[in-house]
């Protein structure tokens, strides 16, 4: 439902009554984005490009990376691919450096890269835990951490962090990806009310299944375990409400119906969300 005269903003930025309502625009807006070579991060940097806003963009795939840059034509050197693993404190750091020296700052990080695993806990080694703890969790901290003093001189800024409807309810045979999405979940909103009265945004975007590699890039996986999808949304739409919210300035959305019905039947009714899940899940 677009408004008839005044539409610039994708569907999902119009309200109820057809207004926009927008609390920034992206066009010439400094941002650091994650995960950029794949699936939602994909999409972003390209609709990041096409607002007219300038990227940093990493992930450790140099490849694709320089695949996306090219197909982007990148018109005034928009984006800048910076490879490297997001792990790794070095490569944290040489991502501010480049956005302070090349950008000449930072509006908006956009924490989106992330990693999961398939299959039970009690079979699993401490480094799968640890690991998803690292990607999931600890890069988002301290990439943000090292951000804040950009921030605070960045233009309406914002931190955006790419979460799951796993943040708001535990599902079998994804503990680890849950654990760290839950902790990513509670240090957000934290975050939020300590920035606020600095006047950046802390803004979470909770999808559910969404078509990308992350299955195919799972650090570890059981085939006999049941994956239970809540709704299956394209990476691209995802990555458009992702940008709605940002414009907007959401404190928290969750994305798809499914999405949705998941964590609203687990905070009415857990011990019925429980058998549902023992049920379907396992
Ligand atoms: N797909 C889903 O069903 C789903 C559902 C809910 C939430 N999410 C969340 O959405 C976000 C994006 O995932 P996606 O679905 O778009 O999956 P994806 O296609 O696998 O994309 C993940 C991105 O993260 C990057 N990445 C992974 N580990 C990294 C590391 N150590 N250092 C730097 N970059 C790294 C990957 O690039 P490289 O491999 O090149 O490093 C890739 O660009 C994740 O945070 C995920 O948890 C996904």
């Amino acid at each position: 439902m677009q408004h008839p005269k005044t539409a610039p903003y994708p569907l999902g930025e119009v309200n109820l009554k057809g207004t926009n309502v927008c609390k920034r625009t992206l066009t010439n807006k400094k941002v650091l984005l994650t995960g950029a070579s794949s699936g939602i991060g994909w999409y972003l940097a390209r609709e990041l490009v096409r607002a007219g806003a300038y990227v940093v963009a990493t992930s450790r795939r140099s490849e694709r990376l320089e695949q996306l840059r090219l197909s982007l034509g990148n018109p005034r050197q928009r984006l800048i691919a910076i490879p490297g693993d997001i792990a790794d404190p070095l490569h944290r750091e040489r991502l501010i450096d480049v956005a302070t020296g090349r950008l000449g700052g930072i509006d908006l990080v956009i924490n989106n890269a992330g990693i999961g695993a398939v299959g039970q806990f009690e079979r699993a080694t401490p480094s799968r835990l640890r690991r998803i703890f690292e990607v999931d969790f600890f890069a988002v901290a301290e990439l943000t951490r090292l951000s804040l003093p950009m921030l605070h001189q960045g233009k309406n800024p914002a931190v955006a962090v790419v979460s799951s409807v796993l943040a708001h309810r535990g599902v079998p045979g994804k503990s680890e990806y849950c654990a760290a999405k839950f902790a990513l979940r509670g240090w957000t909103e934290a975050l939020r009310l300590e920035l606020k009265p600095a006047g950046i945004d802390v803004i979470t975007v909770s999808p559910s299944t969404t078509k990308s590699e992350f299955f195919e890039s799972l650090l570890d996986t059981d085939s006999s375990h049941k994956n239970l999808h809540f709704g299956i949304q394209s990476a691209e739409s995802v990555a458009n409400s992702i940008l709605g919210a940002i414009r907007k300035g959401h404190r928290e959305l969750i994305l798809s119906p499914g999405g949705k019905a998941l964590v609203w039947l687990s905070r009415l009714a857990p011990s019925l969300t429980d058998r549902l899940l023992l049920r379907y899940a396992t």
